[in-house]
């Protein structure tokens, strides 16, 4: 039927040529109460303050790659399940981007998106929530599409066309992460999210391969198996499986 079948992800484009951050920019207009739709994005063609997790800065040429913010109110998912939403976004981008490019991307947990051992894009959710009640989520994603030159303190990075060759037009691939996301968003609203888990699980960099961390003072070996309810990573050391919260682990990256 038309009203479900219809696309609210991106129906709403707000473009900037200049802005801080995409993020920043979505929940400030929500601060000052102004009503937007769910599904409002911002997409910028330059920041300079672009955000990533763990107060990581996200840096992108000028008008080359992907830097947008997504609106969504996802009264419908218990705040102690917040994760369902990392999963969602990003199962849906990452088979985006491995259709494009033929060869299959890999979800770095939490939620950034890598090829072979290189990042390719990242996510920043912010859920704002006051109390147990919903106010919204920002989606912010930033892919890199069309930069093939990226400075030297920046290790592990690549872009669509550093991988195939090829350059993209924005405007479709914006088009098309919106209508994989809303997708899995529907599916996650309607109860038939049955299979995110375990595309998300079976989709992580690093999955079941023996790998370095870095957990607190120390490095491990472990072997990732998965993710639990709350979103925390599941490593395998030894006999044990040991949970691990954003800030408790990073991975060693690979030479
Ligand atoms: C990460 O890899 O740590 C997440 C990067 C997220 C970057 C995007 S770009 C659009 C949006 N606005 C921001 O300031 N950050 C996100």
């Amino acid at each position: 039927n038309n009203t479900f079948s219809r696309l609210f992800a991106g129906q709403k484009i707000i473009a900037l040529q200049r802005v801080d951050s995409t993020n920043n920019y979505l929940k400030n207009l929500l601060s000052k109460s102004k009503p937007l739709t769910e599904g409002t994005v911002i997409m910028a063609e330059e920041q300079f303050d672009g955000r990533g997790q763990f107060n990581n800065k996200w840096l992108s040429e000028p008008g080359k790659n992907l830097t947008f913010s997504l609106l969504l109110y996802p009264s419908f998912i218990s705040p102690n399940s917040q994760f369902l939403l990392n999963i969602a976004v990003s199962i849906a981008i990452n088979d985006v981007l491995t259709g494009i490019i033929g060869q299959e991307c890999k979800i770095k947990w939490p939620n950034d998106i890598i090829f072979g051992n290189n990042k390719l894009g990242g996510v920043l959710i912010e859920n704002i929530l006051s109390g147990k009640q919903w106010k919204y989520a920002v989606i912010g994603i930033g892919i890199n599409v069309n930069q093939t030159s990226f400075s030297e303190s920046i290790k592990n990075v690549t872009s669509l066309k550093k991988i195939t060759g090829a350059s993209y037009p924005l405007n479709n691939l914006l088009a098309e992460l919106c209508a994989a996301i809303e997708t899995r968003y529907r599916e996650l609203r309607d109860n038939q999210c049955a299979q995110h888990y375990g595309r998300y699980v079976s989709n992580l960099y690093r999955l079941n391969e023996p790998h370095k961390f870095i957990t607190g003072e120390s490095e491990v070996i472990g072997k990732i198996t998965g993710v639990d309810q709350g979103g925390r990573l599941l490593v395998k050391v030894g006999d044990d499986i040991h949970s691990y919260g954003l800030k408790e682990i990073s991975y060693v990256q690979e030479p």
